[in-house]
């Protein structure tokens, strides 16, 4: 019987205290462990969960070392009969990269829940607790599957969840499509299917983190020059993300050092530096390197390095 989920914390603003009397964005992240957050919830109390404190870090701070981490805890965990469903406590500022990177390699059959607060856990506003009350309610959610964001009441999917605003508590959305869900007085509203797709399987993490592949993300901008890829080129990168101008379009100072680079096998992505909307096929500037879709830069940097990882093993990669 599937009843436990367990929760795993990393640290970010949900475990973040301020000195007292100091404003609620004077504060240092991931202060508290893992188990002080859970005995802060009354919800919870009573309930069969687990609790792992796999990091204790500022998530502006994540490495690849943390994801491959992160990613071994979470698969052993979903592989337990008795496991219905992780929880893991995140910083906001990069939680959209750990949930893709989750759901592109894992793809789980399980919910897998990320959550953080926007105010930390000392502020008499503090957002975590409801957070993660709501998170662990969505790990529990009959047929919920993939890996998914729970945050101020919504639940988006990893494909499509964005930070959106820099201190809003709500700051997290899904741009056009919107949010898979809601809770409204403690019960999910479901407006959208659950994530779906294949996983490359937790083995395309496997290489020593530091063996995997660089790869950056250039803005096109007016004024932009070549500079940044032709030295990317020459230190070995072997990926680049284009934070591309409108639908996909590349500065053509750019595009050009993108040919030069040629010599040097960089493999290019562009997404979109818009905060919204997908890039979508198109003729003309840029059109000659793939596309990202929805992921937002960051996100596509995760689906670039995980591809040329793939490739690296020669396992085969499925469109997003
Ligand atoms: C972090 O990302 O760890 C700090 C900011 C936040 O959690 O909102």
């Amino acid at each position: 019987m599937q009843s436990m989920v367990v929760i795993l914390g990393t640290g970010g603003t949900i475990a973040g205290v301020a000195p007292p009397g100091a404003s609620d964005l004077a504060y240092q992240a991931a202060q508290l462990g893992i188990d002080a957050l859970v005995a802060a919830v009354p919800a919870l109390q009573g309930q069969p969960l687990e609790a792992e404190q796999v990091a204790q870090l500022d998530s502006k701070d994540m490495t690849h070392a943390l994801w491959q981490l992160l990613a071994r805890r979470v698969a052993h965990h979903l592989a337990r009969d008795e496991v219905r469903g992780i929880v893991v406590t995140h910083g906001t500022d990069t939680m959209e990269e750990t949930a893709w990177l989750l759901q592109r390699v894992l793809a789980p059959a399980k919910p897998v829940v990320l959550t953080g607060a926007m105010r930390p856990a000392s502020s008499r506003q503090a957002d975590g607790p409801r957070n993660l009350a709501d998170a662990v309610a969505l790990a529990q959610e009959e047929g919920a599957h993939g890996v998914l964001v729970a945050l101020a009441g919504a639940v988006h999917g990893a494909a499509d969840v964005r930070k959106a605003h820099a201190h809003r508590l709500d700051a997290f959305g899904s741009g056009d499509v919107g949010p898979l869900g809601r809770f409204e007085e403690g019960r999910l509203q479901r407006l959208r299917a659950w994530p779906s797709g294949d996983g490359l399987g937790i083995a395309v993490l496997d290489a020593p983190p530091a063996t995997w592949p660089a790869v950056e993300i250039v803005t096109s901008h007016a004024g932009a020059s070549g500079a940044l890829i032709d030295a990317l080129a020459r230190n070995g990168t072997r990926g680049v993300v284009i934070a591309a101008t409108g639908n996909g379009t590349v500065h053509e100072a750019i595009e050009l050092a993108l040919e030069r680079a040629a010599w040097a096998g960089l493999q290019v992505m562009r997404a979109t530096r818009c905060g919204d909307g997908a890039v979508l096929d198109a003729t003309g500037t840029g059109a000659a390197w793939p596309a990202a879709g929805a992921l937002s830069p960051a996100k596509a940097r995760v689906e670039l390095l995980l591809r040329l990882l793939a490739a690296q093993q020669g396992t085969a990669t499925s469109p997003t």
